[in-house]
């Protein structure tokens, strides 16, 4: 493809890289993995958000045809593209937000654990790169197994001297936007109105919706009760299982990791009260970490909140959770140590 930077450079349309290079009046994100199957209609999702001044997509493949497309949308985000390994460090210099949802998806029958080989490597080259180029910026981490990746990736920033826990977030909004929905569709009401905390981690058990906290306040049979934990605990499963090899959860994840992008864009700005469940570095419980409500603010995580009084079926859940949690946090931090 043409370069398109020289092109606009020879048409002296300069002030379109001026913007580009001050973009002072928003924030600078970039998308790693950002021609794939979530990184696509994240990248178009968030070219439309008003708070994003610079776009930088970074992929192996077709980030050039991503960036060329994204880029004619008419709203103010100037957009970048870097394509291989060689344009990483360009691509974060200066990020503010860095999303990742770079990595093998599932096929039927597969754990996200089974992920774990592939991925697991692409998010420690991936977060050697942030800690040297940007490691301030807020890092959103999308590539499963999730329970695993971030700590990899806190690993990663405490072997080159820059973990700072606020400001790593493995992104389950995923599991509160599909909580919401389901307990919306059961109990008859706009999912826009309700808000289920799902706290531990993102894979079968270790996602524990805390229905006995959902708002408005609900109250539900038992077998509501199974119904609802058994469908989000798998309802990554239930797309892929859709989707029958094509991959998993794409769109509803882009729309997913943008409301979360959001909140920790709006919370670098300054916004107060802004609080959505992640799964962070935490004292919540005794693992080294969960996920549960935070409040985000202009460093990333400023509070992480307690779980708040659980009901005999949560505390079950949590014990089980925990167990499975501790083996895939163990296996993230021995693949950096080793
Ligand atoms: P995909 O295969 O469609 O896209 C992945 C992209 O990553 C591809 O474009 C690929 O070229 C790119 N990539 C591979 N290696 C890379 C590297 N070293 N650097 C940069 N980019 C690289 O997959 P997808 O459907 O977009 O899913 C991506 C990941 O997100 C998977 O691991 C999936 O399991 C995970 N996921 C997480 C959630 C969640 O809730 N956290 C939800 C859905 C999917
Ligand atoms: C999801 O919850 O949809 C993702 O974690 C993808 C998957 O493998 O299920």
């Amino acid at each position: 493809p043409p370069n398109l930077q020289m092109v606009e450079e020879d048409l002296g349309l300069e002030r379109v890289n001026c913007r580009a290079k001050g973009a002072s009046s928003g924030f600078k994100v970039a998308i790693l993995g950002a021609a794939g199957g979530i990184g696509q209609p994240l990248a178009m999702l968030m070219k439309m958000n008003p708070l994003v001044s610079l776009l930088h997509l970074y992929d192996v493949v077709n980030a050039h045809g991503v960036t060329a497309d994204i880029s004619h949308m008419d709203t103010s985000a100037v957009v970048r593209g870097f394509l291989g390994q060689q344009q990483l460090e360009d691509a974060l210099i200066g990020m503010d937000l860095v999303i990742i949802p770079a990595g093998v998806p599932r096929k039927p029958g597969m754990t996200r654990d089974d992920l774990f080989n592939i991925n697991a490597g692409i998010v420690r080259t991936l977060c050697e790169a942030i800690a040297k180029c940007c490691p301030k910026a807020i890092v959103n981490i999308i590539s499963n197994p999730v329970n695993s990746t971030v700590p990899i990736a806190a690993e990663v920033f405490k072997k080159a001297g820059v973990f700072d826990p606020k400001r790593v977030l493995g992104v389950t909004m995923l599991d509160v936007v599909r909580a919401n929905t389901f307990v919306a569709e059961i109990m008859g009401l706009d999912p826009r109105e309700v808000d289920v905390p799902v706290v531990g981690g993102h894979a079968g058990v270790t996602i524990l919706p805390l229905l006995s906290q959902v708002k408005p306040s609900c109250s539900f049979t038992q077998k509501e009760i199974d119904y609802l934990t058994d469908r989000i605990q798998n309802g990554g499963t239930e797309v892929v299982e859709a989707k029958a090899g094509a991959g998993s959860a794409t769109l509803s994840m882009a729309y997913a990791a943008v409301k979360f992008a959001d909140a920790c864009l709006r919370a670098l700005r300054g916004d107060a009260a802004v609080v959505h469940c992640a799964y962070v570095a935490s004292e919540v419980t005794e693992l080294p970490f969960f996920a549960s409500k935070v409040r985000l603010g202009r460093n990333g995580v400023e509070e992480i909140y307690p779980l708040g009084p659980l009901n005999e079926y949560e505390r079950a859940g949590l014990e089980k959770a925990k167990k499975e949690l501790a083996g895939s946090i163990q296996k993230g931090v021995s693949f950096v140590k080793k």
